[in-house]
């Protein structure tokens, strides 16, 4: 854990800095005030990245992704916050100060950091025996040579070479200081009673690196084709190494995969280099080991498209079926490439330009009906029954969709490939869901629970949770006056005629009344400003761009974003002039409005409840339903007044 003083320090000199956090990744030019440059974000010619260097906020007019210097490094680099908190530090010499953790916790991460230490030596010596040593270079090197890998590949994968010395490594290691007790935890060496050995040895080596780049484990290759020992060996799962959670190369192709909204999945390490040396390098491996759900979600945080690339032989093509059930299962797009029986993705690139390999995949790649069409139409075309078969696999994949239009289009294109009629495709598909449904429901016993700390809305929520907000437009532009106003000082509005802030007044008229929003992140925006909102010498935007909850600083620069569009209730002023002289009206106008609209939706809620009850019924909750409404009648001509009369529709 980072102490809070060292965030707040990180954010306000990296977003003061955003300009030049930016420039280490996009090439930006002056353009007035603002910066401008290419998205890195999504693929376009014309820039719409704009970097605001006074707010310290970023933002692409293209697709839409905008915050500040942390936001930024968080999403292009893909890191976690206090690994991107760590980065902006390191970046401005700022010391990162780390908050005391519990004896347990410190265990654990002292361990884990003490594996990802002596991994990375590892991986550094490995490289020297290759590159340095020589038999690494006799034997190591002319291997990847003879196989066609490039130098800049071997380099930018830091292959590396374990000399076939019984404990070169291990004895290497101890020799400077690291201790047995991590070799062994993460595999490096096998410890028995009578000897120690290094795990790797006379292989050349393929160090895998984690999401933050970051050597968390090895695979081996053998150099003589020998049939009793397996061809790769790998390090054993450990704290720092789960398997099912890591694709070789995403930290080399992660970037590459957000640019292109696309990854290509394949099954090994020399599949991953040999693309990038094609210069196709959003790629990524599953290493042999079946594809899991955590694997997809991994690449899930980069883009929703993924095109699955196997060899052609029956194992190939089986791998890829599984595959195929599992991405749509995450709710993401699959095709699928099968490359000719004999072909694996590492030969089948070596013998092609990037163009060719481009322009074949193009060509090849089949969404997921086809491609189980192709394969088993041949087949089924005479068997009745296999077809049927064939038809009930499809409607199974097909099922597995969590978003109903994407289902609907495959229904539709199911139905005139397979000739079948749609609505008996939409009923075998219904069917499934359904069936799927009740085992989630039978497995989820914890229902939604919704917010109570403020008042409803008179709406039912939505089945995946997100609660429709009837007020969003004046709930939104309400919290940009928040965070463009805040500390700024109204008069004229309190009975002792002193001053008070403009956030001070929006979030005593939301409270007072209880009427807070159905969105968290909302409430948490003025939760979060409450304590500080009488000190006119906070600047809103400031403490909020810079806020260390991402989510805030996110919101906060989508709203000084959308500064350029005029609410309704501006242009009912005429011409505007500049928001910054009629602030004071406008912040008393707009929370108005919102209080108004609130009311209204209430009070007809209130009177909807009178009319069902019974006349001989409850009198006491009658009596209470009246004087709620006759209070909520008040406050509605109390904001009538303050919006001066005007009769809103
Ligand atoms: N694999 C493994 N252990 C094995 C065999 C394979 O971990 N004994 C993994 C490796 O990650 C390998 C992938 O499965 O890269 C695919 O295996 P395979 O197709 O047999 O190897 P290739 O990647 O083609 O390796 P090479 O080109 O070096 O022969
Ligand atoms: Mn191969």
């Amino acid at each position: 854990m980072i102490d809070q003083i060292t965030v707040d320090k990180v954010l306000e000199t990296a977003n003061s800095q955003i300009v030049e956090v930016v420039s280490d990744y996009v090439t930006l030019r002056r353009r007035g005030i603002n910066y401008l440059g290419n998205c890195p974000f999504h693929n376009e010619k014309t820039p719409s990245f704009t970097v605001s260097p006074h707010k310290g906020i970023f933002k692409c007019f293209g697709c839409g992704e905008g915050g500040n210097a942390l936001n930024f490094i968080m999403k292009h680099d893909q890191l976690s916050f206090v690994e991107a908190i760590k980065a902006l530090g390191g970046k401005f010499n700022i010391h990162i100060e780390e908050e005391e953790y519990s004896p347990e916790q410190l265990k654990q991460k002292n361990e884990r950091e003490s594996m990802m230490v002596i991994s990375e030596y590892a991986g550094k010596y490995f490289s020297k025996a290759l590159n340095e040593t020589d038999e690494g270079k006799s034997v190591g090197l002319s291997y990847f040579r003879g196989r066609g890998f490039r130098d800049d590949i071997i380099s930018k994968f830091d292959l590396g070479y374990s000399p076939e010395k019984r404990d070169a490594l291990t004895n290497e290691a101890v020799k400077q200081g690291y201790k047995l007790e991590y070799l062994e935890k993460t595999g490096l060496t096998i410890v028995r009673d009578d000897y120690k050995a290094d795990r790797f040895r006379g292989r050349v080596m393929f160090p895998i690196h984690s999401l933050a780049g970051k050597v968390i484990a090895f695979g081996g290759r053998i150099l003589k084709t020998d049939k009793k020992t397996a061809k790769y060996l790998n390090s054993p799962e450990s704290e720092i190494y789960h398997k099912s959670r890591v694709l070789y190369g995403i930290y080399q192709a992660k970037q590459e995969i957000t640019r292109h909204d696309m990854c290509y999945l394949v099954e090994g390490y020399t599949d991953v280099l040999s693309f990038h040396q094609a210069g196709i390098s959003n790629v990524v491996a599953s290493s042999g080991t079946a594809l899991t759900p955590d694997q997809i979600r991994l690449v899930a945080r980069f883009t929703k498209n993924i095109t699955i690339i196997y060899d052609g032989d029956p194992a190939g093509i089986k791998a890829s079926l599984r595959g195929i059930d599992l991405v749509l299962a995450e709710g993401m797009n699959v095709k699928v490439l099968l490359l000719p029986d004999g072909e694996d993705p590492d030969t089948f690139a070596k013998e092609r330009s990037e163009e060719e390999l481009t322009e074949y995949i193009k060509e090849h790649q089949q969404d997921f009906i086809k491609f189980k069409t192709s394969l088993l139409l041949e087949d089924a075309k005479n068997d009745p029954i296999k077809r049927a078969q064939l038809i009930q696999d499809i409607v199974r994949s097909i099922s597995t969709i969590p978003d109903s239009i994407i289902r609907s289009v495959y229904v539709k294109e199911c139905s005139s490939l397979l000739k079948v009629d749609e609505r008996v495709l939409v009923q075998e598909t219904g069917k499934l869901q359904r069936k799927k449904l009740e085992e989630n429901f039978r497995r989820n016993t914890t229902s939604n629970e919704r917010p109570v700390n403020y008042q409803q809305q008179p709406e039912t929520p939505s089945p995946n949770q997100t609660v429709t907000n009837h007020f969003e437009l004046e709930e939104v532009e309400v919290l940009r006056f928040l965070v463009k106003h805040g500390e700024k000082p109204l008069s004229g509005l309190t009975d002792n005629g002193e001053d008070i802030t403009v956030g001070q007044y929006i979030i005593h008229e939301l409270k007072q009344d209880d009427l807070l929003s159905t969105n968290p992140l909302y409430n948490q925006m003025m939760e979060s400003y409450e304590p500080v909102c009488a000190d006119q010498s906070v600047i809103a935007q400031k403490f909020f761009v810079n806020n260390s909850n991402t989510e805030l600083s996110k919101l906060a620069s989508d709203l000084i974003g959308k500064e350029h569009i005029l609410s309704r209730i501006h242009s009912k002023f005429g011409i505007v002039t500049h928001e910054e002289e009629i602030y004071h009206d406008l912040v008393v106008k707009i929370v108005a409005e919102l209080k108004w609209k609130k009311v209204k939706v209430l009070l007809k809620e209130k009177r909807s409840q009178m009319q069902q009850l019974d006349v001989s019924g409850d009198h006491d909750k009658m009596m209470e339903l009246l004087q709620e409404i006759n209070t909520w009648q008040q406050v509605l001509a109390h904001i009538s007044k303050e919006l001066g009369g005007r009769t809103i529709v």
